[in-house]
């Protein structure tokens, strides 16, 4: 799959682009599917909220669960990466975030190469997140909140939140955050289970706690390209990934041919 020229010049100018329904509900269903299984298990991947119980993020799935790793090597994900990064990139970390009914917390504002570069010395901000919906996003349940063009501003000062959420999280100041939204605004792209958002790895974003009694289980995966591979290995390998082996894109059909091997 391969963006427009005006695609490849909204995400330059905006820093995100929003493709919904990139996902049909039948390979939406194969991961989805997943999912329970993944929450329930009792393993280190598995971060939880601070109530101890409900799941904030299930690292690295994709390195034990097959739909996951189709996933992660998925043409329509992988291809317009590698389009607008220009080479070969790699898995540098792939969450499944549960923002689970009435208990899903907080995302405070903040970049994710902020983090990326001050914990694990990636080298510049070549990398991207891609948002996978395994639900649909509506207004009541957390969406995502992007402050358009703020990517373009490099990396902002932030302090080393350990105490707001169970996850710490370099996270920017009041007074950084209402400047860029008086430029930016703030949008929250919305939209069924298959829609995608890519952003930019210095765009800021957020999101509010879920008090809607409808879960917001969203696939993060970070891809960076390989020569921008980080250097520093500071934190655990399943939340910052050392393999750095270029993705080979799967076929088109990869998630449905699971499903038919499933059900033979
Ligand atoms: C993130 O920024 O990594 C997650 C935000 C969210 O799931 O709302
Ligand atoms: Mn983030």
């Amino acid at each position: 799959m391969e963006l427009s020229a005006q695609q490849v010049a909204d995400f330059d100018e905006q820093g995100y682009l929003f493709l919904p329904d990139l996902f049909d509900p039948a390979e939406v269903a194969v991961m989805r599917g997943e999912v329970p299984d993944i929450f329930a298990q009792d393993r280190e991947e598995v971060w939880r909220e601070k109530d101890g119980k409900a799941v904030r993020t299930a690292f690295a799935a994709h390195t034990y669960n097959e739909a996951f790793r189709r996933l992660a090597a998925h043409p329509r994900m992988v291809g317009p990466v590698m389009q607008l990064l220009h080479g070969s990139v790699y898995v540098h970390q792939f969450k499944i975030n549960g923002k689970e009914a009435f208990d899903g917390d907080v995302w405070q504002w903040h970049q994710d190469y902020g983090t990326w570069a001050r914990d694990d010395l990636m080298p510049e901000a070549r990398a991207m997140n891609i948002a996978v919906f395994l639900d649909e996003v509506t207004e009541f349940n957390g969406p995502l909140m992007l402050i358009p063009r703020s990517h373009k501003r490099g990396v902002l000062a932030a302090g080393h939140d350990l105490a707001t959420t169970s996850y710490p999280l370099w996270t920017l100041d009041r007074a950084t955050v209402t400047r860029l939204a008086e430029d930016g605004g703030i949008v929250a792209p919305k939209g069924p289970a298959g829609s995608v958002l890519m952003f930019h790895s210095t765009l800021v974003h957020a999101s509010s706690p879920n008090i809607s009694p409808w879960g917001r289980t969203i696939v993060y995966i970070s891809l960076c390209h390989v020569d921008n591979h980080i250097r520093q290995f500071k934190r655990p390998a399943w939340v910052a990934h050392r393999d750095f082996t270029p993705i080979e894109p799967l076929a088109d059909d990869c998630l449905m041919q699971l499903a038919a091997q499933a059900a033979e």
